[in-house]
């Protein structure tokens, strides 16, 4: 297994560098970015693949779920995203209702991504049903994610964000869903919430690089959202998620701090202030003297 190490010189990730990726047994890394500085942090520690997210409706716009979050919110995290990535394959989320009403309207909603956006691949969500709709997307020269398993466009089918694939028949369906996809032509594959087993069955069985999240350590990469990583998402974590960092704790910090400062008159310190040049600022010295000077003459000449 070639490890790239950490400051080593990088370059641009492909979908060709995610296939090689698996053949080599490299894992692939992926953390999803909804802003400029995060996507810009995210590129410069040497993060293979970013991805727009829908999962932004909750994280950054503070929605319940995923379902209401629109193509043309969905485009303007993706341009930022665009602005702070060089070298990790840029990934967008078609949010739910950009694909489902029909094929071309579908298509449409792809090629918004890539051009107005900059993205690289477009994901989507669901198997067998989707490999048509996949083709065409293709065939119109943009790469394709799939995403199976947990897919949070499904909550209401689902009944709630339920591990999928834990009886024989849910695990024929995975199956057949990953083939299908494989076979449609897609560069990689999210595997979300499901047993590790599964995951690993579908890992050797196609040819497209698996990507998990709750799936498991034998995907051919794994993924993880970026607030889930850094605790800025208010909640208890689910099962999968690490936290890799304090980032609310932090926050929180900075934030009371600057506010104690504000309120004792600790900050600004003279420091972080403009000055005047010298010579402006004794021109202002004369002249407010020879007002202050004017203003007695008058009292002066009042009382006379
Ligand atoms: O929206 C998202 O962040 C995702 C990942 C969880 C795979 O789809």
């Amino acid at each position: 297994m070639s490890l790239t190490p950490i400051g080593a010189p990088r370059h641009k990730i492909t979908t060709a560098s995610l296939r090689e990726k698996k053949l080599q047994h490299e894992p692939i890394t992926c953390l999803t970015a909804y802003d400029y500085s995060s996507a810009r942090l995210v590129d410069e520690a040497g993060i293979n693949m970013v991805l727009v997210g829908d999962s932004l409706a909750m994280t950054m716009l503070g929605h319940e779920n995923t379902l209401s979050v629109t193509v043309d919110e969905m485009l303007h995290h993706v341009k930022a995203v665009r602005r702070g990535v060089k070298d990790a394959l840029l990934i967008a989320d078609m949010p739910y209702g950009s694909y489902h009403v029909d094929a071309k309207d579908a298509v449409r909603n792809a090629t918004r991504f890539v051009k107005e956006g900059g993205a690289e691949i477009v994901k989507m969500e669901g198997g067998e049903k989707r490999a048509d709709l996949v083709r065409q997307i293709i065939d119109a020269e943009i790469p394709v994610a799939g995403h199976i398993g947990l897919t949070p466009q499904s909550l209401n089918r689902m009944g709630g964000f339920k591990v999928q694939g834990k009886t024989l028949t849910d695990i024929e369906q995975l199956m057949r869903d990953a083939t299908a996809l494989d076979r449609a032509g897609v560069a990689c594959i999210f595997l979300e919430g499901i047993p590790r087993e599964v995951a690993d069955l579908i890992t050797s069985e196609v040819s497209a690089p698996t990507i998990g999240i709750g799936a498991g350590p034998g995907c051919d990469g794994q993924v993880l959202v970026f607030h889930d990583i850094l605790n800025l998402t208010f909640g208890p974590p689910a099962k999968f998620v690490r936290r890799y960092g304090d980032a609310a704790a932090e926050i929180t910090h900075a934030v009371h701090a600057f506010r104690a400062d504000v309120i004792s008159r600790q900050y600004p310190a003279d420091n972080e202030s403009y000055h005047l040049p010298p010579e402006t600022r004794q021109a202002l010295e004369t002249l407010l003297e020879r007002k202050r000077m004017m203003r007695g003459r008058k009292q002066i000449t009042a009382v006379d």
